[in-house]
């Protein structure tokens, strides 16, 4: 190790971090050291996936304002997807920021050994708002890791069996989570992974009734049954009325832990405080994330019934489901509480119903002009516009994107393109979004 080198390397970027104002130079030596940074010590192909790098260069995201990311040279984009629906309360929403902040100059991380009561509030409020009877949470970092532990504790509970999970559902990629994944690109490089897993149509309670007697006819057990109440990354696929009620009575039928990933639905992103709440649906476990940070400090988990913690040992052995070190800091439990608090006090839940509804008109409004986009699907701000190719749409994303708007869709994965926007985002901000999605399809269907 060169250690001149290095501190002389750190002093440079630490001196971004500090700055305010940068030259134009600076701005360009920034881009310049990202891609080749990206290329030669991070992954050369996140680079050549992504439709931000163009030939003339990159672009950098630097900083950021409720309802836009902007980039190094202070361009700023309209975020329609920001960390996959993480941002319900806009970036950096000032009073969540707020108590971080005052939480951050007085104890950030934890002992892990003296008891922290943010901790113990937040757990407190996550069971006051989740539905029915669920009460004890499990707080983590990431949601494959929230997953991995709903998965553990069912097992833990119901002991081991086989899982049941759907096609095209996402639960992340550790190797528990990827396991239950339904999407083969995912998944293939792994196998075998998990071996007791069963993939079964989404949105067919019948198929999930089937696969539990036909397992148990074979003197199989079925451990759980993990399922997003709508599927997020698949492209906001919206199951029948009534499915998520039905898997909870077969589920209990046959004694199956029903596991709801409200990683990406839950806390207001579509429409409801949690999906399960459209119908009046209360599983055994429920992992949340993305919305839980506030946008600020990453946190996940999952909440759990009564019974399920009092018989999965955890009272007796309260680490053997897990001891994650940052797992429920104290920074992450500040603005997790305070993003409860804008959510509940500003009624996001509503605030997403109604403009998820205001898209979805004028989108549909596009679609009946425009044959290229085959499909529209929505809940709340979780929407999904579906093209005829993979092709057509990342050529859509492309234009979109060169208007400095933010959405889903990348090389490997645009025949569906995602918007999932701040809650708080301005009617002007919709309508120049709307605006932007009519001229980028017409501008790609006028080329084909
Ligand atoms: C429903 C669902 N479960 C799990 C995950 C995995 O979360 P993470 O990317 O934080 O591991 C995601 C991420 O998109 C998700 O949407």
């Amino acid at each position: 190790m060169d250690k001149n080198a290095v501190l002389q390397e750190l002093n440079r970027v630490l001196g971004y971090i500090e700055s305010d104002k940068f030259t134009k130079e600076d701005a360009a030596k920034i881009t310049q050291d990202t891609i080749d940074n990206y290329y030669n010590y991070f992954n050369t192909g996140y680079m050549d996936f992504r439709k931000s790098i163009t030939p003339d260069g990159a672009t950098i995201e630097w900083s950021d304002t409720p309802e836009h990311i902007n980039d190094i040279n202070g361009i700023p984009y309209i975020d329609c997807i920001g960390g996959f629906g993480t941002y319900i309360c806009g970036h950096r929403n000032p009073e969540i920021l707020r108590y971080v902040k005052k939480q951050m100059d007085r104890l950030t991380l934890s002992s892990t050994e003296l008891l922290e009561p943010l901790r113990g509030y937040l757990c407190k409020v996550l069971a006051m708002i989740t539905p029915g009877d669920l009460q004890y949470s499990y707080l983590t970092n990431g949601g494959a890791e929230a997953v991995e532990m709903a998965l553990k504790m069912a097992v833990l509970y119901n002991g081991p069996g086989y899982f049941i999970s759907t096609v095209h559902g996402f639960h992340g990629k550790s190797m528990g989570a990827v396991s239950m994944t339904g999407n083969p690109s995912f998944r293939s490089p792994y196998l075998p992974m998990i071996q007791q897993v069963q993939h079964i149509e989404y949105g067919n309670a019948s198929a999930l009734e089937t696969a539990i007697r036909n397992l148990q006819a074979v003197g199989e057990k079925v451990t759980a049954f993990i399922v997003e109440p709508v599927q997020g990354e698949a492209g906001c696929r919206i199951p029948p009325a009534g499915y998520l009620k039905a898997v909870r009575e077969i589920c209990d039928k046959y004694g199956v832990v029903f596991i709801a990933d409200e990683i990406q639905t839950g806390l207001g992103r579509t429409g409801y405080l949690w999906r399960c709440n459209m119908e009046d649906v209360t599983p055994d476990i429920l992992a949340f994330g993305k919305i839980s940070s506030g946008g600020i400090i990453p946190i996940t988990g999952i909440i759990s019934r009564k019974h399920i913690f009092e018989k999965s040992g955890l009272a007796d052995n309260p680490f053997i489901l897990g001891s994650p070190t940052f797992g429920g800091n104290a920074l992450a439990c500040s603005s997790t509480l305070a993003t409860i608090n804008y959510i509940l006090k500003n009624d996001i839940p509503a605030m997403a119903a109604e403009k998820g509804a205001y898209f979805m008109k004028h989108i549909a409004e596009i679609q009946a002009k425009h044959h290229i986009l085959t499909e529209l699907r929505g809940a709340g701000l979780l929407i999904a516009m579906e093209f005829e190719t993979s092709d057509i749409g990342y050529e859509v994303s492309k234009e979109i994107f060169a208007r400095k708007v933010l959405v889903a869709g990348t090389l490997n994965n645009a025949k569906v393109i995602r918007i999932e926007p701040p809650a708080i985002m301005s009617y002007e901000s919709i309508d120049t979004v709307l605006r932007v999605l009519e001229e980028s399809i017409s501008a790609v269907e006028k080329r084909l």
